[in-house]
């Protein structure tokens, strides 16, 4: 074997290798356009995908090169039919080799289009125009190579020039490319078809997600701008040449991973009790109802008993701080936070006994009413919160289910460990530090910050950026979240980065 053929063989290795591993449709284009440039030494050439619009099918001027003149591109659409080169290419399946454009075979009843040519300064001798086929043999698109030059590198002077620097493509070279083309035009299908199912189970998970989330009005949009984050971070992490994750780079499947754990990292709360998930305040508004008629029915009762004097010092008291009492528990009713004189005095409150209308001896507030005023932080008793906690697990368990492809296989664990902390102290599992995955870490402070910061929560004001980045420090001192990856987020601002507005479809 000569030793141009063996380099030629070698290139065409190259080529397939490069071309069945890229899985991006636009760089694909890219590496058969320039690789059957380089190839047969062409110093232009276009490449043409066939595409269906309103029913009909045209090919679609996607990428050109020109190794000696730049020009603004447009994508357009040419309709496949005998009026130009690449629409006859398409039609017919057959290559064309035209050694002249301007001396084209009459029998072909096609004309070189000049206009181009005028636009740029440039000239075209020859050209190389191949059907990309798929293995049942239909068409999917057309290469067009032109101005096949003696020697690669050179470049094209004035257009009169150019005849002398341009050589025939040979038959050989229409067989390889041909084949090249072939071979492109399978992977450029199962490409498509790779890139629809991964469109397919996005939109699925986002539709599912924002189901989902509409089911809890009060953290609506949460897990979706959690995921949008989640990209954003990832990609600052791939950026920063500072600090212990300076080496660290998530692969784009890794974003992906990332992206999809994040959108469906609460997805188990479809487990939890719905009274506990869209539990407001304390008490639910029916159940402050029925403190607000006992309160009356107590206040009547005693006024009653004044008028008659027959009321004791004691109820006197109670009779005159009523009013105050219930103003006091409407309050407290709807507090994140309280503290110990507050908890007091609702105890207080609470042991006040009385006659009710059935005649028995009742407390003010019951033991169930009495519990939720005096729950100190949150909304919710020790055993709802439990509940609540299960979601984690839920989530774990319902991802788990799914046969994820090798490249996502982590998300159940990343959605599974958002709630887990670096002391230990977080659950399910109470993992800590270095079993903590870097993704899960991520999620902990995202999930925070989000929470803090949403807009659409009906019960409460979005918290103001600076504040909720206090907590997450004070977070980050209880040993709770990550201190680099808290430093990062503060540092390189990632709550900027992600707009909800702007990035209603997420590309990942
Ligand atoms: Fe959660
Ligand atoms: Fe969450």
């Amino acid at each position: 074997m000569e030793m141009k053929e063996k380099q030629l063989l070698k290139e065409l290795n190259k080529i397939g290798i490069a071309l069945s591993a890229e899985k991006d449709i636009d760089k694909l284009l890219e590496i058969i356009l320039e690789e059957s440039m380089k190839i047969t030494s062409s110093d232009g050439g276009s490449l043409y995908i066939k595409e269906k619009f309103e029913g009909d099918d045209y090919l679609q001027f996607k990428i050109t090169r020109n190794k000696s003149r730049r020009f603004p591109f447009k994508e357009f659409l040419l309709p496949m039919d005998k009026n130009s080169i690449s629409g006859y290419v398409s039609i017919t399946g057959e290559s064309l080799n035209l050694k002249d454009v301007r001396k084209i075979p009459h029998e072909l009843g096609l004309r070189h289009n000049e206009s181009f040519e005028k636009q740029i300064d440039y000239k075209i001798v020859n050209m190389l125009v191949i059907p990309m086929k798929d293995y049942k043999g239909e068409i999917v698109g057309v290469l067009q190579l032109l101005n096949k030059k003696k020697e690669y590198d050179m470049k094209l002077g004035e257009p009169e020039t150019i005849p002398e620097s341009i050589i025939e493509y040979t038959k050989d070279e229409e067989e390889i490319i041909l084949s090249l083309a072939s071979q492109a035009a399978i992977l450029l299908e199962r490409t498509k078809l790779y890139d629809e199912i991964q469109k397919l189970f996005q939109s699925f998970t986002e539709a599912m997600v924002t189901t989902l989330d509409a089911r809890d009005t009060t953290t609506s949009g949460h897990s979706r701008r959690l995921a949008g984050y989640a990209i954003e971070f990832a990609k600052v992490i791939n950026k920063i040449d500072y600090g212990r994750y300076k080496e660290f780079k998530f692969s784009e499947e890794e974003i992906r991973e990332i992206y999809y754990a994040a959108l469906l990292h609460d997805v188990g709360k479809i487990g939890v009790n719905e009274g506990i998930l869209l539990k407001k305040n304390r008490l639910s508004d029916e159940k402050m109802e029925t403190i607000k008629y006992r309160f009356n029915y107590l206040k009547k009762k005693l006024e009653l008993s004044n008028i008659l004097d027959e009321i004791s010092e004691t109820e006197k008291k109670i009779l005159s701080d009523i009013d105050l009492y219930y103003q006091f528990i409407t309050e407290i009713n709807q507090k994140g936070f309280i503290n110990e004189i507050e908890e007091e005095k609702i105890s207080k409150i609470a042991s006040i006994e009385f006659i009710d209308v059935d005649g028995k001896l009742t407390n003010l507030l019951n033991e169930f009413e009495a519990e939720n005023l005096m729950i100190k932080r949150g909304n919710l008793t020790d055993e709802e919160r439990a509940e609540m906690n299960l979601h984690v697990t839920y989530s774990y368990e319902i991802l788990k289910g799914i046969i994820w492809t090798e490249d996502l296989k982590n998300v159940p664990e990343i959605a599974g460990s958002h709630h887990e902390k670096i002391d230990g102290s977080g659950y399910p599992k109470g993992i800590k530090e270095e079993e903590i995955s870097i993704q899960a870490k991520m999620l902990a402070i995202l999930d925070i910050f989000e929470a803090l910061t949403a807009r659409d929560r009906p019960y409460k004001p979005p918290m103001p950026v600076e504040k909720a980045i206090d907590i997450l420090k004070s977070e980050v001192e209880l040993q709770h979240l990550d201190k680099e990856l808290y430093d990062i987020f503060v540092k390189e601002r990632i709550f900027e980065l992600y707009k909800e507005e702007l990035n209603r479809v997420v590309r990942i």
